[in-house]
């Protein structure tokens, strides 16, 4: 397949009608957010909606995220908006925040995975929004990587999955957050985060003014967001995260490093300040221990560098939880699978 690439200014971006025009007739179109790179389709197509999960390799019990462009079109997409959800959407729409809510029949079983309820999320990047303004019809949109990798946050993370299998890559270079909204459930009798992202817990208490959870935290019953059962996030070499006292955590990844057989090409992926502790030829910058939104906008772009670098093992230095702090512990955690390391 041919596929047309587009090059955008993300703070002006013009030259998107040939991009809507094939979301309308039912192409593929991968295009940034602020979060990561999303492929979309009209949530309406069915053929549409499955390319997407054939040209990803997504299991098809995964459900995506419907992404409006204004709120007109959630009334179409939803059955219904507590008042807990109006206060969130006040605050933080457009931006990095998805929201659960129950389904109406007009959206397909296929963006939902079956479920009853369906994701939803108005994204503030100004090309992700010229894009859902042209097309007119809600997008329905997984992260732009092939199922199991990073979610790119460049064009050419894009580029590298996906060229020649779908018909447009818009291109709008890096993605400032870096990962993939944080996805909440209003569904239950308290609010749950089934996947943290850089809209906080604690933004989202203090506006709700309630305590919420963490999914997996806690006794009450709660849906998932299925996508995060999967091992997801990783690249190619096999990762280990180390989590704890800094001090020890660099102890800990030095002795590895001094174990593993020679000729192997390990990669650290240590802190700023840390940086210069590990006895390794390769050390890469995370950023800087106390400031977890810069970590963030790296880290799928660090991960993937790793690949291309042709890495056999990579050791990472893991980071506190709290704030953002919690979303890239939790991608860590993912990209490292059952390798994680607690050092005490
Ligand atoms: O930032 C983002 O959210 C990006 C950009 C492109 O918008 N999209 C993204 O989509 O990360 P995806 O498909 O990679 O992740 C969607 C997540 C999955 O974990 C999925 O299981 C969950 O949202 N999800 C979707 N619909 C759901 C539902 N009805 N109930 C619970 N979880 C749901
Ligand atoms: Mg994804």
């Amino acid at each position: 397949m041919e596929t047309l690439i587009l090059k955008v200014n993300r703070d002006q971006p013009r030259g998107l009608e040939p991009a809507a025009r094939i979301l309308q007739s039912g192409g593929l179109v991968a295009f940034p957010t602020e979060t990561v790179y999303g492929l979309g389709a009209i949530f309406n197509n069915e053929t549409a909606l499955l390319n997407i999960f054939a040209v990803k390799g997504r299991p098809a019990d995964n459900p995506l995220i419907v992404h409006i462009y204004g709120l007109d079109q959630l009334s179409r997409i939803a059955g219904s908006i507590s008042p807990s959800a109006e206060k969130l959407i006040d605050r933080f729409w457009p931006g990095p925040l998805t929201l659960i809510f129950p389904k109406k029949p007009e959206v397909s079983s296929r963006v939902t995975a079956g479920l009853d309820s369906v994701a939803v999320r108005m994204p503030s990047d100004p090309a992700a929004r010229e894009l859902l303004r042209l097309t007119g019809i809600p997008v329905a949109a997984p992260s732009a990587n092939l199922s199991g990798k990073p979610s790119p946050t460049l064009g050419e993370h894009v580029i590298n999955d996906l060229f020649g299998k779908i018909e447009c890559i818009i291109d709008g270079g890096a993605c400032p957050a870096g990962v993939e909204s944080t996805v909440l459930s209003l569904t239950g009798t308290v609010p749950v985060i089934l996947r943290p992202g850089t809209v906080t817990r604690e933004d989202l208490e203090q506006v709700l003014g309630q305590p919420i959870l963490e999914a997996g935290e806690g006794e009450v019953e709660r849906p998932q967001a299925p996508g995060m059962k999967y091992r997801h996030y990783a690249p190619a070499a096999p990762v280990f995260l180390y989590e704890g006292e800094p001090e020890k955590i660099i102890r800990e990844i030095n002795r590895s490093l001094k174990e593993k057989t020679s000729g192997t090409k390990a990669v650290v992926l240590g802190t700023t300040e840390n940086l210069s502790k590990y006895h390794n030829e390769w050390v890469l910058d995370l950023g800087p221990r106390d400031d977890p939104g810069v970590i963030a906008a790296r880290i799928y772009q660090l991960l993937r560098f790793c690949d291309q670098f042709g890495a056999d093992l990579i050791l990472i230095e893991g980071i506190p939880e709290g704030g953002v702090g919690t979303a890239v512990i939790n991608r860590l955690r993912k990209a490292a699978g059952g390798n994680v390391i607690h050092v005490s």
